[in-house]
C-alpha cells in the first residue's frame, strides 16, 4: 500500500511516493485553482503591499471583515477571517473537541483529519457512485446521535451541487437535534447562480459556513478564507485562533480581490464554457464523469475496474490528476481533474485520445 499524498498540488510528493521521477514538462491538474490566475489588480498593487510587511497585521482583520459583511449583507460580528479555509476547519474541529461528528463522504479530507486530531468520534455518511445523490431520508438516522455534520457544497471532489431544498431541510433537521452543520462553500463562487446560505445564519443557530478565497482568486500561497455564523459561535471560535493568524498582505489582497466582481463573472463564464467543451469530448470518447458544476470533476475509464494503469499512463505523459485513494467510497476508482487553461485542457484531451487508441 503506497503512502499517497493527502492533497493535490506539490506533485513532487506524488511522484516520490510512486517511485517515479517528475517529468521535465508536466501539467498539474490536481489543484483546483482559478486557471485565469490572480486578478491583475493584485499584481499592480504588489509593490505597494511590500511597504506593509514591517507592521503587524490587524489581529481583528477589521477592514476585510467589514468589506465581507457588506458584500454578504450580514453583521460584522458574524464573520471570522482565517488563514485559508483550512485554518477555519481546524478551529471548528477544536470547538467540536471530543464530539460526535458525521462527514458526508466522499469529501475534503481535512474535516476528518482535524476532527480526529481533536478526539472527535467520526462517522461517515457515504454517498454512492456514480451520482453521489444526497438523500435526507438516508442521512436522518445517522444524525440522531450526532453533534455536528460536515457537508461540502458544491462538493469536493465530485463538483456536484446539492439541491437548495435538501440542504435547508438538513439544516432544519439538525437544528431540531442540536447538531451543528458545517457547510463548506470553498467553491461556491465558481457557480454563476449559486444561492448563498449566508442569509440563513440569522435563522439557524446551528449553521456554520466556511469559505475559501484561495481558489477563485488563485492565491493558495497567500492563504485566506472566512467563516460566517451566529455571533455567539464566532465569539467561541475567536479565542482558539492564533493572534496574528492572517498576514498583512493576505488581508490587503483580500480587500482588493473582493472589489473584482467582474473577474468573478469572467471566471464563471470561462469555466462553464471550458467544462462544456471537455465534457462533450469525454462523453464522445466514453469516459465517465460526475455532473460537476464547478472548476473540477471526477473522471474514470469504465473499461477498467481499477484506474491505476490509466493514472500511471497519464503521469508518464506529464498529466497530473489528483488520485482518489484517500476519499472514502472512491478508493482510487476515479481521478479528479481541475479545469485549466484552454491549451492545457486541449493537451489533456490529446493524451486521453492516445489512451483510447490503445484501450
Ligand atoms: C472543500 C475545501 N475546503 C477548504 C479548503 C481549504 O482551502 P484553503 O485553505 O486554501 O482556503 C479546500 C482546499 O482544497 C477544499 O477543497
Amino acid at each position: 500500500m503506497l503512502n499517497w499524498p493527502s492533497h493535490g498540488s506539490n506533485p513532487q510528493h506524488l511522484f516520490k511516493s510512486m517511485g517515479l521521477s517528475l517529468p521535465e514538462m508536466f501539467i498539474d491538474f490536481s489543484a483546483n485553482i482559478n486557471p485565469l490566475g490572480p486578478p491583475t489588480a493584485l499584481k499592480e498593487k504588489w509593490n505597494d503591499f511590500y511597504q506593509e510587511i514591517t507592521v503587524y497585521p490587524d489581529p481583528f482583520a477589521e477592514n476585510l471583515k467589514n468589506r465581507i459583511a457588506e458584500s454578504e449583507q450580514t453583521s460584522v460580528n458574524s464573520i471570522l477571517i482565517g488563514n485559508g479555509g483550512a485554518e477555519l476547519i481546524t478551529l471548528v474541529a477544536r470547538f467540536l473537541s471530543g464530539k460526535r461528528v458525521v462527514v458526508v463522504e466522499p469529501s475534503f479530507s481535512e474535516y476528518e483529519k482535524a476532527c480526529r486530531a481533536n478526539k472527535c468520534e467520526i462517522q461517515y455518511h457515504q454517498l454512492l457512485e456514480p451520482n453521489f445523490e444526497l438523500s435526507i431520508d438516508e442521512l436522518l438516522p445517522t444524525l440522531s446521535s450526532a453533534d455536528a455534520l460536515f457537508l461540502c457544497n458544491p462538493n469536493n471532489p465530485t463538483g456536484i451541487q446539492y439541491p437548495v431544498s435538501t440542504v435547508i431541510s438538513i439544516i432544519q433537521e439538525c437544528e431540531k437535534q442540536n447538531c451543528f452543520v458545517i457547510l463548506d462553500e470553498a467553491f461556491y463562487d465558481f457557480l454563476k447562480d449559486y444561492q448563498s446560505f449566508i442569509p440563513y445564519i440569522n435563522k439557524f443557530s446551528n449553521l456554520i459556513i466556511i469559505r475559501s478565497m484561495t481558489k477563485m482568486f488563485a492565491i493558495p500561497g497567500l492563504r485566506l478564507g472566512y467563516l460566517a455564523a451566529a455571533p455567539d459561535i464566532i465569539a467561541a471560535l475567536r479565542p482558539l485562533q492564533p493572534h496574528w493568524s492572517i498576514n498583512t498582505i493576505a488581508l490587503l489582497a483580500g480587500e482588493l480581490c473582493l472589489q473584482n466582481k467582474e473577474f468573478m463573472n469572467e471566471t464563471q463564464v470561462y469555466i462553464s464554457e471550458e467544462r462544456e467543451r471537455l465534457f462533450t469530448f469525454f462523453k464522445k470518447n466514453k469516459f465517465v464523469i460526475t455532473s460537476s458544476q464547478v472548476n473540477f470533476y471526477l473522471l474514470r475509464d469504465p473499461n477498467l475496474q481499477e484506474q491505476i494503469s490509466f493514472f500511471e499512463f497519464l503521469l508518464l505523459k506529464g498529466i497530473i490528476p489528483r488520485h482518489t485513494f484517500n476519499f472514502p467510497g472512491l478508493e482510487g476508482n476515479w481521478l479528479r481533474f481541475a479545469i485549466k487553461s484552454k491549451e492545457e485542457n486541449s493537451k489533456l484531451m490529446e493524451v486521453l485520445l492516445e489512451w483510447r487508441q490503445l484501450h
